[in-house]
């Protein structure tokens, strides 16, 4: 009986209708029913808002949050009060939050250096925790653009010139950050690779506005040209990896055209790959003055224009102009609009209380740690005669500290440049670090002579030297000797190196710079910009409180001319405002393999303080196109540390004109082992990774033929090999 009766109640309460599950800020409105879907609630949102209200949602409403003041947001979008629709704020970005102080983070080139998605995600978290604190619902970033040239004054934004690595670095950073609540923005879409070149590459300076847009090849009117398939196998797929794999809930468009339209315009861009072939349902808003036209960016897929300050492309007379000379249709219009109030129900912004922006809420010392465990697990060791490093504090008496980077906070300029809100210099750092007895001496590099002559009475040398990378302007070139305003630093360390035997030089830059000094220096290590926690994480380095645990996201190469560029005006800057990635798809350490280019540092290499011993390679298949492969690693010296095995994939030519680079990412992993423990790694081959671009079908295929597996500690030293066929093709 009693069975029965509850039997029958709960028949009766699944007839009955959901109650409204109203939560938050969202009031009691039909659209407020959580148990609807975030179409269904953007439907009904839609459905009552006027057209003047649909209209005044496409554009932002703030020009003066772009300066980064305190109390500000990069970007803000008026809600509907009549409706209860909240504003919506956005801040930048890929560093830290932009608005007053905040806490910078190691560069993402320095995240992508740590091979590491676990410290992906504390980047991600950490950012998106202050960017909440400071009042936001969205915040731009990642920036997942492929490092195309190191000239590119925003390298150090980068994850690099992998395309895998970028994107398995964004994913984790995206799903961290989201997770808090905040909405992501992978950036720039796409191909914006460099900013242009120009005589002002020189003139800009850390703390100073940013200088006139360069002149040649200038991302705000360049037309990148660029096959399919080169697009699809390396500039998409970090893009694709965050739509796919991290659910990003916001692309942003980036400023160049790409073959012949602009990127925030452009229809195979925004609709073809982003909507249907990724099947991306959040929005896409413009970087800012990247959106042009009304008409055509209401046709192919502009969901949202921040910053409306330059072109004013959807402020409402020019969206009412494009409609009413029939440029556009309004359903474009209800189309855009519900685009982004699908993604904000989707992402929880209206059951949620407003964040609010008060400083207090973060644990800024906290964040400082997450800061400094991210930037230890990205310095990464280059060089390392006679095992000068680590230090030994014992057998010291005196350090000389050289270079003004030592004694300053090194970053760089532009939207990603992040004031802290407190940071330890590593002069500061390294004299507590060295403690009583050892005497730290400072001097900041500006005479090479005077500097030598402290290094020369001194028992070991550090030699800080620092690039400046900011956007608008890329470097004239990639030594240390640009920007000329921090001295000829390749000078300083040549002339230091005379002086003492133990050098130590401690790079401080976005991304490949030029060593010709390094075998005339005993170490050296790449801090990249530090972030934070910088100063502390390279005493710690320096001493051997842990080990170095960055691996090269990019190729240091030995000269510029290895470069597929170098000479060819065409291909970098560009000439009258159009420039051809001549080199499809073997960009990076792709075309350094291809060509036998010998870098200086290959990517994906580093050292560790300890040895690593690997096991034999076990190919085992999975179905007809896929394979697991494993192996053990062995730490065999005596310190616990960092190794972070690679696996590389050769895939054999579909057929003439279609070139294979010899080796490409497709997997890694990091490990931390104790001295004598081993581990298993296992990486997974599945279709994916055996594919090219085909484009004649305009799809993935794969290729029969001999498949060359490859385990490497770099991309050059491989340690492993195998080789495996699939669909049919034979090896041997
Ligand atoms: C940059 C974006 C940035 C925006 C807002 C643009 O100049 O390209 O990355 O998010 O400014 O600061």
């Amino acid at each position: 009986m009693l069975k029965a009766t509850v039997a029958l109640i709960a028949a009766l309460l699944a007839l009955a209708p959901p109650a409204a599950q109203a939560a938050g800020r969202c009031g009691d409105h039909l659209w407020c029913d959580t148990n609807l879907s975030p179409d269904a609630r953007a439907a009904l949102l839609l459905d009552q808002l006027t057209e003047d209200e649909k209209i005044s949602l496409l554009a932002g409403d703030d020009y003066i949050g772009v300066a980064g003041g305190d109390g500000t947001h990069t970007g803000t979008s008026d809600g509907v009060p009549r409706l209860g629709l909240p504003t919506v704020y956005f801040t930048d970005g890929p560093v830290g939050v932009r608005s007053g102080q905040a806490t910078p983070m190691p560069v993402p080139m320095g995240l992508a250096a740590s091979f590491d998605r676990k410290l992906a995600r504390l980047h991600g978290k950490t950012i998106a925790t202050e960017a909440i604190a400071k009042g936001n619902d969205v915040v731009y970033a990642p920036t997942v653009n492929i490092l195309r040239t190191p000239l590119w004054g925003r390298a150090f934004e980068t994850f690099g010139e992998d395309p895998y690595l970028s994107g398995r670095i964004g994913v984790a950073w995206i799903r961290a950050a989201q997770s808090t609540g905040v909405i992501g923005n992978v950036k720039h879409y796409a191909a914006n690779n460099q900013e242009g070149a120009g005589p002002q590459a020189d003139e800009s300076r850390p703390g100073q506005p940013v200088g006139p847009p360069s002149t040649e090849g200038s991302r705000f009117t360049v037309d990148v040209v660029v096959d399919e398939r080169t697009m699809r196998e390396i500039y998409l797929p970090a893009f694709e990896a965050a739509v796919k794999d991290a659910n990003v809930g916001t692309v942003m468009c980036s400023y160049p055209r790409v073959n012949g339209t602009y990127a925030c315009e452009n229809p195979f861009l925004l609709k073809r790959v982003l909507r249907e072939d990724w099947g991306f349902n959040g929005f896409v808003l413009a970087d800012y003055g990247a959106a042009h036209v009304a008409g055509p960016s209401l046709n192919n897929g502009l969901d949202f224009d921040p910053f409306g300050a330059i072109f004013h492309a959807y402020e409402p007379p020019q969206v009412r102009a494009a409609l009413a000379t029939g440029q556009a249709d309004f359903e474009r219009v209800n189309e855009h609009v519900r685009a982004i109030l699908r993604t904000l129900f989707a992402y929880g912004f209206f059951d949620r209380e407003a964040f609010v922006y008060d400083d207090e809420q973060i644990d800024k010392r906290k964040h400082v740690r997450a800061a400094r465990r991210i930037e230890e697990g990205a310095i990464t060791l280059l060089r390392n005669r006679e095992k000068t490093l680590p230090l030994k504090r014992r057998k010291l008496d005196s350090i000389a500290l050289i270079g003004r980077n030592a004694d300053e906070f090194t970053t760089g300029g532009g939207s990603a440049n992040v004031r802290p809100f407190m940071f330890q210099s590593p002069r500061e750092a390294i004299e507590k670090r060295a403690g009583d007895g050892v005497e730290v001496r400072f001097d900041d590099g500006s005479d090479a002579e005077r500097a030598a002559e402290v290094a020369r009475t001194s028992d070991v040398a550090i030699v800080f030297a620092a690039d400046y990378q900011t956007e608008f302007i890329d470097r004239r070139c990639i030594s240390l000797q640009c920007p000329p305003w921090n001295g000829d630093q390749d000078a300083l360390i040549e002339t230091v190196a005379g002086a003492n035997e133990r050098i130590v030089v401690v790079l401080e830059t976005g991304g490949p710079v030029l060593t010709p000094w390094r075998g005339d220096v005993a170490a050296i290590l790449e801090a990249w910009y530090p972030g934070a926690g910088g100063g502390p994480a390279l005493a710690r380095v320096l001493f051997g409180d842990v080990d170095p645990g960055g691996r090269l996201p990019a190729t240091f190469p030995k000269t510029e001319d290895h470069y597929p560029y170098a000479g060819d005006p065409e291909a970098y800057p560009g000439v009258a405002e159009r420039v051809e990635y001549k080199e499809g798809v073997l960009v990076g350490y792709r075309w350094f393999d291809a060509q036998g280019h010998k870098p200086a540092y290959p990517f994906g290499f580093g050292l560790s303080y300890t040895k690593f011993r690997y096991g034999p390679l076990r190919v085992r298949r999975r179905g007809s196109d896929g394979a697991v492969v494993s192996f053990t690693v062995r730490n065999v010296g005596r310190r616990r540390g960092v190794e972070v095995p690679q696996l590389y994939l050769g895939l054999p030519s579909p057929g003439e004109g279609v070139e294979q680079p010899p080796a490409q990412l497709k997997d890694f992993r990091k490990l931390k082992l104790r001295p004598g423990k081993r581990k298993r790694v296992r990486f997974r081959i599945d279709a994916r990774d055996l594919s090219y671009w085909n484009v004649d079908a305009d799809g993935w295929r794969i290729a029969p033929g001999c498949y060359e597996i490859m385990i490497g500690r770099s991309s050059r030293r491989i340690v492993r090999t195998a080789e495996e066929s699939f669909r049919g093709g034979r090896c041997g």
